[in-house]
């Protein structure tokens, strides 16, 4: 479902893969539409108004099987769309991490230059995910998957999580543009 609503911070997870070029100034309001834009009202002036969908809930693992830097990879939030879920240990803490240490933390596995797999170039000792087997980018994942070198000129996309009294982990939305996918709910053939 399609909706457009004034958003904080959190609600940005929401987001449906716009790009930067999504977004466009319009009134000294932000405004950005996945299937189109509309002016805000005085009373909305200076938010952020998006369009966006929901991203599904989704289960993914529960935190006493985490071991320190051993990655648990799955797909989010569509089949195909791999991600490595992963606890930094060692006294860190994450943006956005997860858990009693806030180091649990989750991104795209597809490498925000061009897409190449970094499913294997996990490096624990330095809590980044690289350098990429093609270009040598390399992302800080205690930094919501900031650029540390390389030739991407954006972060890599952060699953964003939700921890139960459980310890069961959720995937809850996504930070970030996937690579490849023209906003990350929209499957590749067009459909939705
Ligand atoms: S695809 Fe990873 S740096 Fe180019």
């Amino acid at each position: 479902m399609v909706m457009e609503q004034a958003v904080d911070r959190r609600a940005f997870v929401k987001l449906v893969g716009l790009s930067a070029g999504g977004i466009a100034l319009s009134g000294g309001a932000v405004v950005a539409g996945l299937v189109g834009r509309r002016r805000v009202g005085a009373q909305e002036a200076n938010k952020v108004v998006l369009a966006y969908s929901d991203y599904p809930d989704v289960a993914i693992a529960n935190l006493a099987d985490l071991k320190d830097g051993e990655p648990v990879f799955f797909d989010y939030p569509q089949a195909g769309q791999r991600n490595m879920l992963v606890k930094l240990g060692q006294g860190r803490t994450a943006e956005e991490g997860v858990g009693p240490g806030s180091d649990v933390v989750a991104y795209s596995a597809f490498c925000a230059h061009m897409g190449a797999p970094l499913d294997t170039v996990y490096n624990h000792e330095h809590a980044v995910l690289g350098p990429c087997p093609l270009h040598f980018s390399t992302f800080d994942l205690a930094k919501s998957g900031i650029l540390v070198m390389g030739k991407a000129t954006q972060p890599l996309p952060q699953v964003v999580l939700a921890v139960d009294a459980a310890g069961a982990i959720t995937a809850t939305g996504m930070y970030g543009l996937i690579y490849g996918w023209p906003a990350n709910l929209i499957t590749l053939d067009g459909g939705n």
